[in-house]
């Protein structure tokens, strides 16, 4: 069957006759396996999930199952971390090609050859990163903890934060720091329009707009709540508005519409209205067909060198400490 992965994911039609869903959830039960996504997940992959989270919640869930086989649906980087935490597992993804434009914008070696100009500085990475980027970082963060793990270092630390220069820049100015950033970027976020979002909110001026800190500083500044994908469903959960502009990958709404179905939720437009820039192409490639190949064959699979692995997971191991110890 590997000879059909080619392209990056199994490559086989799925006979028309069956239920997609009864199947993989026959699939599942038989292997042992779990699945869990991102919130960014088309609904189908979203709702037949054992469990949707963010970064941080898949990553500790990953730590805590007993599941013989993780289905992560999601990004490479998100399987990977995975992989890390359970070496011992098999970890898949359904699309091996769901990669990651920030985590793209750090290459491991112009990043460990940075880390190395600055000896003196505790390196703190972003979970967006490549195993290889982990193995020389001192602590992993998502952007549920990276304020309480920034602040848990002394005021005065030296830092490099990487790899997103948007989180770092909000990081810094709401914790007072000056961490040293690597100058990367997701280009899914990078292209939400202030203009247009400034334009939806006279139309809709009850409407809090919501953001999640990889967007660049103006649209977080016009923001009423910025946070984690997390964070931003529990927020508009919680709060007593109606109508929310959502700066973030628009998958997140599936899950904000099915929790208050009362409120609406605008998704704040790209720069360019030709394009579906707001939703993230990498996870978009995920689909229920490719999930069912997935569980059927077992691949793909990630996989992570051994050394890295070693190294990669201190980072990892101390951020999962470090959120326990802060309750996250
Ligand atoms: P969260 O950890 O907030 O879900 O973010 C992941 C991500 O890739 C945002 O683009
Ligand atoms: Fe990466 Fe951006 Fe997609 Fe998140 S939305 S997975 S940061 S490319």
């Amino acid at each position: 069957m590997t000879q059909k992965l080619s392209a990056g994911y199994i490559n086989v039609p799925v006979p028309k006759d069956i239920d997609i869903k009864s199947e993989i959830n026959r699939l599942r039960k038989e292997k042992n396996a779990v699945i869990l996504a991102h919130y960014y997940q088309t609904g189908d992959l979203q709702d037949i999930a054992d469990f949707v989270g963010d970064s941080l919640a898949l990553a500790q869930w990953a730590a805590k199952t007993e599941a013989d086989i993780i289905v992560l649906c999601g990004v490479h980087f998100m399987g990977e971390t995975a992989k890390i935490i359970c070496p011992d597992k098999k970890v898949l993804v359904p699309d091996l090609n769901a990669g990651c434009s920030l985590a793209d914008s750090c290459p491991a070696d112009q990043f460990s050859a940075f880390v190395k100009q600055h000896p003196d500085h505790t390196v703190i990475s972003y979970v967006n990163t490549t195993a290889a980027v982990k193995a020389v970082t001192d602590v992993v963060v998502t952007s549920t903890n990276a304020k309480q793990i920034v602040d848990s270092f002394p005021a005065d630390a030296k830092i490099i934060f990487g790899p997103d220069r948007n989180l770092g820049n909000y990081i810094n100015s709401i914790t007072g720091r000056n961490m040293l950033l690597w100058d990367g970027a997701c280009h899914v976020h990078e292209q939400f329009s202030l203009e247009k979002i400034l334009a939806l909110k006279k139309e809709y001026p009850e409407a809090e707009i919501i953001t999640h800190p990889e967007c660049k500083q103006p649209i977080i500044q016009v923001s009423d709540f910025v946070g984690s994908t997390a964070a931003l469903l529990r927020h508009t959960i919680e709060s007593d508005k109606k109508q929310f502009i959502v700066a973030t990958e628009s998958g997140i709404i599936h899950k904000m519409q099915k929790s208050s179905p009362a409120k609406q939720f605008i998704p704040a437009p790209p720069n360019d209205s030709t394009c579906a820039c707001n939703e993230c192409s990498f996870m978009r490639l995920n689909t229920m067909e490719k999930l069912y190949n997935c569980l059927k064959y077992e691949l793909p699979e990630i996989f992570v060198d051994e050394t890295v692995q070693k190294e990669a997971i201190k980072p990892i191991r101390r951020m999962l400490d470090l959120s326990a110890k802060l309750g996250l």
